[in-house]
């Protein structure tokens, strides 16, 4: 039997019927758990059940500038608060903290990218570039709560530039510099940024892309925007005469600033940052976290799940405009004092074996990293592997996407020696921190996140909130709060409710499908709402939709996720074309521009196909489950709402 909830990608991939008879189990080495924080995964689990004395204790880690009164209020659900009149600020706990401590001289970042470049800053540095930039930031008239976005490559500056919001209070809102002009306009727009921060370019494949005429074109659209700081990256030329009245470069706005800014005091729920994300519906949502409950959350788990100690390299390959790197490429490893890697490029440029060559290098240690790219690098076998010594590898891991057992293997064999063991971390944008994942003391079953983190309790139940019996699907909820649970989506309360809390009371509903089995080992089959995965990115249908209709050539449009190989899923959009017009080569590469202008290349267009019509509920609504089911030559189930 096929499962029907899901949209595409696990129909071809991922039946979980036979995934459920997935038999093999891993057993961690003795190394790994002698070395480990947590020797005993089944204790911890334990533990978390006092799941407000658990994030107490951990929140204990760091330094407070006032103690919190109470560990959560729940008064007013689902607007939870965590760590209620504590004042903290991220920024002192993420750089100053370490340095009175043998941490100082430490490298913080080290940079590097496809052309070998390399930049490593320390502690020290780091601590005196982001106040320098805080200062400037107040300079340009920022103040607590104003929002800062970012148009940036994987570059030091993005993480300054985070880290220098923090530092006053700032919101920062960064939009992923795979994003092109529509989505970058309606994110500022939304944000109502007042400073933007871009670049001359990013290196991309042997190229430049250049951001800034990607921003320039967008800016024009966004009055909110008072002042737009220009990074030379790339070192590509751009005269002073070449800037706007609102335009300074990065360097001369930290020109002359003291390198000593005084942190903000934080209230534990002030705001930290905006991320947007894809939805069900065309508005990307504005995911607002605060500040300490984000801090305890993103900390403990990195300090668990990749069980970080002193001598560690940290390298989290996901791209910061998403929410893995900020919580896992910035905060979580600074948070714990580790050195964390940054690489700006492609993972198969100047060749396939460019990530294992940087893991020797410079001696990686813990690796994450998304399951489209091991698919898209285990393609080469071990030819680039076998290149290179790994043996600095202790503990990898995945996010972004279910990994089928195959790249799961691969990953395990080639990449881990059959002695790292695969930490697969599901959570989201929305949960700030991973929610379902093993410990690396954890026997593991290739394709599984195995069971939710300790002080988490998750489950799968029904529409009316049961929970269902082993081995059946169902909806995947978390049942308590946690501490980097998103507080609301910024501008829109109603939307945070709907979606999330009151689909089925009282529960967090994820919008994912999953099932569980014998030994309560949780396996994801994917997003329940017509979001898309496409190669670990969310890309919101309606979102693809508008944009083609936006182009003079099409009436209407409809979208579905179709299973792909590599990416997991692309685009697959069926268009009623406006009279006069056939879908010819030169039409299709005309569409394929235009929603890669509006929405970047993360929008990966598969195929297109011209329709009459289209399914619609009486209502008027595409009814795109009748789309993926004849797509993927299913039955297509219940169709009594069905117009035609
Ligand atoms: C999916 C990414 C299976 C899931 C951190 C979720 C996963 C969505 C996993 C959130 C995993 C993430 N196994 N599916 N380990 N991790 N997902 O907000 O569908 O970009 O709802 O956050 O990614 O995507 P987002």
């Amino acid at each position: 039997m096929k499962n029907r909830v899901s949209n595409g990608v696990m129909n071809m991939r991922r039946d979980t019927d036979v995934l459920l008879d997935e038999k093999r189990i891993f057993k961690p080495s003795v190394e790994t758990v002698e070395r480990a924080h947590v020797k005993n995964w089944e204790t911890e689990l334990e533990k978390g059940k006092d799941f407000k004395k658990y994030w107490a204790e951990k929140a204990e880690q760091f330094e407070w500038f006032q103690q919190w009164d109470e560990v959560l209020d729940e008064s007013n659900k689902p607007f939870y608060k965590w760590f209620v009149n504590g004042k903290i600020n991220l920024t002192y706990n993420a750089v100053d903290r370490w340095l009175d401590t043998d941490k100082r001289n430490q490298v913080a970042i080290l940079y590097t990218n496809e052309r070998g470049h390399e930049r490593k800053i320390t502690y020290y540095e780091l601590y005196r570039e982001v106040n320098k930039l805080a200062n400037a930031f107040k300079n340009l008239g920022v103040k607590k709560g104003d929002r800062v976005s970012m148009y940036l490559p994987m570059c030091p500056e993005l993480l300054i530039s985070m880290l220098a919001c923090a530092r006053i209070g700032a919101i920062h809102s960064v939009v992923y510099s795979g994003l092109s002009v529509g989505a970058f306009v309606e994110r500022i727009n939304d944000a109502k940024a007042k400073v933007l921060l871009t670049a001359d370019g990013t290196f991309r494949r042997g190229k430049v892309i250049d951001l800034k005429k990607i921003s320039d074109e967008a800016i024009l659209q966004c009055p909110s925007v008072e002042t737009v700081v220009v990074v030379k990256h790339t070192g590509t030329p751009i005269e002073i005469s070449e800037l706007s009245g609102r335009e300074i470069f990065y360097e001369r706005l930290i020109e002359g600033e003291p390198a000593e800014c005084e942190p903000e005091p934080m209230d534990s729920e002030d705001p930290l940052f905006i991320l947007y994300t894809s939805g069900s519906t065309g508005k990307p949502k504005g995911v607002l976290h605060t500040t300490a409950g984000y801090m305890v959350g993103v900390a403990t788990t990195t300090k668990y799940i990749f069980d970080i100690h002193n001598d560690d390299l940290w390298w989290c390959t996901g791209d910061i405009g998403w929410i893995t790197g900020h919580s896992y490429a910035i905060y979580g490893p600074l948070l714990l004092g580790t050195t964390t890697l940054i690489y700006e490029g492609a993972p198969d440029y100047p060749d396939p074996g460019v990530w294992w060559s940087i893991i020797e290098k410079y001696g990686v240690t813990k690796f994450y990293t998304a399951p489209t790219a091991i698919r898209h690098l285990m393609r080469f076998g071990s030819k680039y592997t076998r290149l290179y010594n790994l043996s600095s590898l202790r503990i990898l891991g995945t996010v972004g996407e279910p990994i089928n057992p195959e790249a799961w293997m691969w990953f395990y064999k080639n990449i881990g020696k059959e002695k790292a063991p695969i930490m697969d971390t599901w959570w989201q944008t929305e949960t700030g921190m991973h929610l379902i994942s093993p410990l690396p003391s954890a026997p593991l079953k290739p394709g599984s996140a195995t069971m939710a983190f300790p002080g988490i309790d998750a489950d799968i139940v029904d529409e009316d909130g049961k929970s269902v019996p082993l081995g059946k699907g169902g909806y995947l909820v978390i049942k308590n709060p946690w501490p980097s649970m998103f507080r609301t989506l910024y501008k829109d309360e109603q939307r945070f409710q709907d979606v999330y809390w009151d689909q089925i009371p009282g529960v967090y509903k994820a919008g994912d499908m999953a099932r569980k089995d014998e030994d309560g080992y949780f396996w994801i089959q994917g997003r329940s709402d017509d979001v898309l995965k496409i190669a670990g990115h969310r890309v919101g249908t309606a979102e693809v939709e508008s944009a083609f209709v936006s182009h003079p050539a099409v009436a209407e449009a409809a979208v579905i996720g179709k299973a792909d190989p590599v990416k997991g899923q692309v685009i697959k959009a069926f268009l009623i074309l406006k009279e006069g017009y056939q879908l010819k080569t030169k039409l299709i590469e005309d569409l394929k521009k235009h929603v890669r202008y509006e929405l970047g290349p993360v929008a990966v267009l598969g195929e297109i196909e011209q329709v009459e019509t289209l399914p619609k509920t009486r209502s008027g609504k595409i009814m795109r489950r009748v789309l993926r089911a004849r797509e993927n030559g299913e039955d297509v189930g219940d169709t009594s709402t069905l117009e035609e």
